[in-house]
């Protein structure tokens, strides 16, 4: 299983510090796999901090060129100098607060791919498409979207989170069955494309200690990626330990 963090605007160095002081000294399954996301003025600290440890750290965002007059931004190549392998693309937040476009995620995955990290791309619909049976037509355009500009890809270059906007920080998780049904249609979109390898899927919005063993039993699902529950180390545990 995977288990991400994305710390989300939370955590100053300091405050990572603390943190995995107190996760560091808990036994973590040897069979899964850890990503944090600190925000970018952490990276360096918390690469630091794991560097004895099979856990892996990620960018919460990235932008596609790879340098220029872009204030703000932060190029692929900036932070895999640090150590970062992994990167988030295209999460809730960056598409609904911040105006991310459909139309920049294949740039976004493509240069991630190109850089040599692994992009893990969010998905998911609002909860009028929900409500409009859309769903399953939103998350046709957002891989779409992603996808079409790549030539191949390799199953395990690419990891997809189904994360629901309705369901993200809003304490009412998706219904694991219904998270698991997604996660197993977008393997299929993958499989009519040609992608023979089942690529992985995790599910995000509201996961707690309490509702993370229903997620993973789902078949279709390979971890979580966990907010709100992930900035405290005991309770990010509690969801780690509850498979
Ligand atoms: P949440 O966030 O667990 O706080 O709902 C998940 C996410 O946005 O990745």
């Amino acid at each position: 299983m995977i288990f991400a963090a994305n710390w989300k605007m939370h955590k100053t160095q300091g405050e990572a510090a603390a943190f995995f002081d107190a996760f560091l000294k808990k036994s973590l399954p040897q069979d899964d796999r850890f990503i944090f996301f600190p925000p970018f003025t952490a990276l360096q600290e918390v690469v630091k901090l794991l560097q004895k440890t099979p856990i892996f750290v990620g960018a919460q965002n990235v932008y596609f060129e790879r340098e220029g007059a872009f204030t703000g931004e932060v190029s692929v190549a900036m932070v895999r100098e640090l150590g970062v392998r992994f990167c988030l693309v295209g999460h809730s937040e960056r598409r609904h607060i911040f105006g991310e476009l459909n139309a920049w995620m294949g740039k976004k995955v493509a240069a991630v791919l190109e850089g040599g990290l692994v992009p893990i791309y969010c998905v998911g619909e609002t909860k009028e498409e929900r409500a409009q049976g859309a769903t399953e037509r939103v998350l046709a355009e957002q891989l779409e979207a992603a996808l079409s500009p790549l030539r191949t890809f390799s199953a395990d270059s690419f990891v997809i989170a189904y994360e629901p906007v309705w369901a993200i920080g809003t304490g009412s998780a998706c219904p694991p069955k219904e998270a698991g049904r997604q996660a197993a249609w977008i393997k299929e979109w993958f499989q009519a494309r040609g992608v023979a390898t089942p690529i992985e899927v995790l599910y995000g919005g509201s996961v707690s200690p309490t509702n993370a063993a229903a997620f993973l039993k789902e078949p279709g699902i390979s971890g979580l990626l966990v907010g709100g529950a992930s900035l405290d180390p005991e309770k990010f545990y509690a969801v780690i330990a509850s498979q």
